[in-house]
């Protein structure tokens, strides 16, 4: 135990001395010695590396180089994503992929190239293998992303997988970002990062790492060009980065380096190259494409650990109507079970949840439930009777049920590995349904077993299904969450087949997108935290993860009400706007930091929900082309250095840049502009990019940008979608795309496509596709043209 873990294990919920401190010490204790016995020690290890080439056998999409001690498969795919793998590695099986693995593109073939290695040419990239088995990925010009240095592998002389470590090095001025959720971003400084889902116990800042999700998916910007890497291993790893140095025109730069060890499992890798658009719809057409929240979830959400009973519930949605705020949903966390025992109510406090889930549907605000994983272990308990009636808990070794200790007590722990395992807790949420809950909140699925020493989480040694193929712990602890969303998410699909599931998950992996989103965590209340809470949004967006957002005021004490309303001014503009907090922090109701406050926050989420129709236009392409809803500055430009660097702010689709406040007392703040005119949405005033430009950031506001030209669907007064339209500089064109509200279930969407342009004094905006009413471009909805100063 290192002092770190002492001073968790004391301030895990001032248990000491508590039942519930005993257990935690208990089950300390079991973790430690079920790895003790249950985990064959490295004794010896024999370091290993490919040797010299041996022979090339072409094949389709690429083909397979051979060297002395080991063999790698190169294969590019018809969807422009290359695979490579090393020591007979394929592509499956894989938790990431949705549909297997993608076809080999017929045309690209293993050919000798000049310095006497191989390469495969394709569309979008050339992989050129060298003799000792470095791997260089090149645009179809020439220039170098990346490169590969030949793998060493680690094997245990007493057999069982071998460890492995893959060094490359990419241009001076690269950058990277990813990696899963990283509070410190979103660029990845100089570091080690660690992939191990882990819950950080108690609330986390910028400094903390690694957090709930991590993924070995690394997105690196050059000004040669944007590429995605994508390790496709699951098993506990790191990722060793060190960004270059530039010489200062002196020829001297020191190129950029990254290494990613892992514990065991293949050596794989997918790359994507192209514009950060393209790479992201390639990385979403691999990994499946994100799913569609219903409109509600693009709303307002309020959370709070410990609402306590039904009239307090009530009480906080009256407030909300009653000051004039927007309000969608509600979401009930632990304290509305019974005991803290997963798919059971409180019957004393909320003794009609039914009841209250119908009253708040009429005024439109829908009710969401926490799901934690672990069951409590005692026969009576119905979840577990019939889990232990289906065989549906991890086992250790020695085939005994793997007890933790979480919110109920010990407890057991669903293996969502296992598909029979899925099916069983798929049906569960019928009980939920049931209670009139149309959303679902997954917690405490890193998974989490309280921990007094060692690790918060399952031993190492506990035995795992993996889909049959049979493992451990090493290998499914970083999918847990992942698998545990399949299990909800097509549980939901079963259960109520013609809505869209809305599930969201702290802990997930490479492809949870395909299930639902995320949020942020235990985020901790202050200026930091705020930071961070738009570091993981970027981060995770990079990743494929679109959907996701910080508990608003961060999860623990008190925020000031500048804080507060910075962080809910910054909510606002994310795809998960909900305010949250824990049991022992302060209120989070806009009404209880002051009139001022309750003000400004009105404002923000009026502006939510007129901006509505864009957020569900951006939901929808997220899924048509996995662009995320919130990207870095330098999505449309990643050449532009500046920009690559600049965190402080973001573009929310393509229309609008947000720079949120994240400094105490603020009241001014620069922004620096990607090329082209922003108005700022206030004041109308335009500002040329690239550049800088000083804006004022009163508290009743932080600043939004549109870009020129650009086609914004809004909520008119009426509750109908309107088109805002910003004027294109003069002597330019803009437009935009429209995919309107088809409502929560299955419908297909239309794509409207506007054009807009000046003629002569006029701004026209004209409906591309013939789609409109009228025909013949009228654009057949209500159009305001804004910005028109010249
Ligand atoms: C975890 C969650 C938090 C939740 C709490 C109680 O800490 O991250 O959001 O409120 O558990 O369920």
């Amino acid at each position: 135990m290192n002092g770190r873990d002492l001073v968790r294990s004391v301030k895990a919920v001032g248990m000491v001395g508590t039942a519930q401190g005993l257990r935690t010490v208990r089950a300390s204790w079991r973790r430690w010695r079920a790895d003790a016995t249950g985990l064959a020690p490295r004794r010896t290890e024999r370091a290993r590396v490919p040797g010299p080439v041996t022979e090339v056998e072409p094949g389709p999409g690429g083909g397979v180089v051979r060297f002395a001690r080991s063999e790698l498969r190169v294969r590019v795919t018809t969807g422009g994503a290359v695979f490579w793998g090393w020591d007979g590695a394929e592509p499956e099986p894989s938790y990431a992929l949705a549909c297997g693995s993608p076809e080999p593109d017929p045309r690209a073939v293993l050919e000798p190239d000049k310095e006497g290695g191989w390469r495969v040419v394709s569309e979008r990239a050339t992989v050129v293998v060298s003799r000792q088995g470095a791997v260089e990925l090149r645009t179809p010009g020439g220039a170098l992303l990346r490169r590969d240095l030949p793998p060493r592998w680690w094997e245990p002389a007493e057999g069982g997988t071998a460890r492995w470590v893959q060094r490359s090095q990419v241009p001076a001025d690269a950058r990277f970002f990813g990696l899963g959720g990283r509070s410190g971003g979103p660029r990845l400084r100089n570091g080690t990062y660690r992939l191990w889902n882990t819950d950080p116990g108690g609330s986390f800042g910028p400094g903390d790492d690694p957090l709930y999700i991590t993924m070995p998916v690394q997105m690196v910007v050059a000004d040669a060009g944007t590429h995605l890497v994508f390790h496709d291993n699951t098993w506990e790893g790191e990722v060793l980065v060190r960004e270059g140095e530039e010489g200062a025109g002196s020829g001297h730069d020191r190129g950029g380096s990254c290494e990613v060890r892992m514990d065991g499992g293949p050596l794989r890798c997918w790359v994507m190259t192209g514009t950060p658009a393209r790479v992201l719809h390639s990385w979403a057409s691999l990994t499946g494409p994100p799913a569609l929240p219903p409109t509600w979830a693009l709303g307002h959400h309020h959370a709070r650990w410990g609402f306590g009973s039904e009239e307090e519930v009530r009480r906080i949605v009256a407030g909300y109507q009653e000051h004039g705020l927007p309000l969608d949903a509600v979401h009930l966390d632990i304290d509305h079970y019974e005991a803290h025992q997963v798919f059971t109510v409180d019957r004393e406090r909320f003794p009609k949840l039914p009841q209250l889930a119908g009253e708040l549907r009429r005024s439109g605000v829908r009710l969401v439930s926490i799901v934690d994983p672990a069951v409590k272990a005692e026969p009576g308990v119905e979840a577990y009777d019939r889990g232990v009636a289906a065989d549906a808990f991890v086992r250790d070794a020695a085939g005994r049920l793997v007890r933790g200790v979480v919110w109920p007590g010990e407890a057991v722990y669903p293996d969502f590995t296992d598909p029979r395992a899925r099916k069983w807790w798929g049906r569960l949420y019928e009980e939920r349904l049931g209670q009139g809950f149309a959303g679902f909140w997954h917690d405490m699925n890193e998974p989490v077993s309280f921990a007094a020493f060692g690790e918060a989480t399952l031993p190492r040694s506990a035995r795992h299904c993996l889909e049959g193929r049979g493992g451990d712990h090493r290998e499914a602890h970083n999918v847990y969450g992942l698998a545990m969303a399949r299990a909800g998410y097509e549980g939901l699909r079963e259960l109520l087949p013609e809505e869209r599931p809305f599930l969201f998950s702290r802990s997930g992996w490479a492809g949870m997108q395909r299930y639902g989103g995320t949020w942020s965590g235990d985020v901790s209340t202050g200026w930091p935290g705020l930071k961070a809470s738009l570091s993981l949004v970027l981060g995770l967006g990079l990743c494929g993860v679109p959907y996701s957002g910080p508990d608003v005021g961060g999860f623990d004490g008190s925020p000031s009400p500048e804080l507060y309303l910075r962080w809910f001014q910054l909510g606002a503009y994310l795809p998960l706007f909900r305010t949250h907090a824990a049991i022992t922090a302060g209120r989070r109701e806009p009404w209880e930091f002051g009139e001022e406050v309750l003000g400004h926050a009105r404002v923000a989420l009026v502006e939510r929900r007129r901006l509505l129709p864009y957020f569900v236009t951006l939901a929808h392409l997220a899924r048509l082309t996995g662009a995320p809803y919130v990207r870095p500055l330098w999505w449309g430009c990643p050449e532009d250095r500046a920009l690559r660097d600049c965190e402080d702010a973001f573009l929310l689709g393509d229309s609008l840049l947000v720079a949120p406040v994240l400094e105490r007392g603020a009241r001014a703040r620069t922004v620096r502009l990607p090329p082209g005119r922003w108005y700022d949405t206030v004041t109308g005033k335009a500002y040329e990019g690239p550049g800088q430009a000083l804006v004022d950031t009163p508290l009743s506001r932080v600043p939004v940008l549109a870009r020129a030209g650009t086609v914004l669907p809004v909520r008119g007064r009426d509750g109908g979608l309107e088109l805002e339209v910003w004027a294109p500089a003069k002597g330019r064109t803009g437009g935009g795309l429209v995919i309107a509200d088809v409502g929560d279930g299955w419908q297909r969407a239309e794509i409207e496509r506007y054009t807009t342009r000046w003629s002569g004094r006029r701004v026209v905006v004209e409906r591309e596709d013939g789609g409109g009413e009228g025909g013949g471009g009228v654009p057949g909805r209500a159009v305001r043209v804004r910005g028109l100063v010249e």
